[in-house]
């Protein structure tokens, strides 16, 4: 099973065979790429959507090709993943994306997490969201705090899948949380 969304101004559908080398394109943008520790070669690239595509067969979602409805265009990917490296919340629920270089600033990024946060409280039942990333990376925590993504001063971790002594090794982790879960104020 796979997640279909929409949105006013974007569509989160399968992975198909066209969307690889825009994907792999974008994972060789070294600006895209600044907070990330490595650049793919194109093995690297396939067995990432692999994985994705059977984390999706297996959760029921993973990261997905994020679409522009009006060009069809592959903007770049977005989800929510379990997580599967053990940094103390492993089996919690992430969101994070990555979008080609030519469609930042436009909003696109949080229009689609927006979805998928509704959609996996609403829908998928889940009572908490994590998202993480490098404390550099301005942008990405910008998306975050347009969602309301509380910081975890206290939950900041080292990334175990970067090596020791790596300066991207060092995260910063943010949380959603259900409207109706325990510890959250329902509006009046
Ligand atoms: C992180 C990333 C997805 C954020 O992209 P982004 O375009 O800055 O984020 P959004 O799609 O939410 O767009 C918000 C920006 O669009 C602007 N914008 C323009 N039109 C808008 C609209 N209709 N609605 C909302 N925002 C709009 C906002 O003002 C904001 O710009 P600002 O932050 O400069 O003020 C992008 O920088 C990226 O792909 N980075 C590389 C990969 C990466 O690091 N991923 C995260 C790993 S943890």
């Amino acid at each position: 099973m796979v997640l279909i969304l929409e949105t006013d101004r974007l569509l989160l559908r399968n992975w198909e065979e066209q969307d690889f080398a825009p994907y792999h394109a974008m994972n060789n943008d070294p600006v895209v790429c600044e907070y990330f520790p490595d650049l793919h070669t194109e093995g690297q690239s396939r067995k990432v959507i692999a994985r994705y595509r059977e984390q999706e067969q297996r959760e029921g979602y993973s990261f997905q090709p994020l679409i522009e409805r009006a060009t069809g265009a592959f903007v770049g990917d977005i989800g929510l993943a379990r997580v599967e490296f053990d940094a103390g919340f492993q089996g919690a629920t992430e969101i994070g994306w990555m979008m080609q270089r030519q469609f930042w600033g436009r909003g696109y990024a949080t229009e689609m997490a927006r979805a998928l946060l509704d959609h996996g409280f609403a829908v998928l039942g889940l009572t908490e969201v994590i998202a993480f990333t490098v404390p550099a990376n301005a942008r990405s925590r910008r998306v975050m705090e347009r969602l309301g993504m509380m910081p975890d001063e206290a939950a900041g971790f080292d990334h175990p899948n970067i090596a020791e002594g790596h300066p991207l090794r060092p995260h910063v982790l943010y949380r959603a949380t259900a409207p109706s879960a325990p510890g959250t104020v329902e509006p009046a």
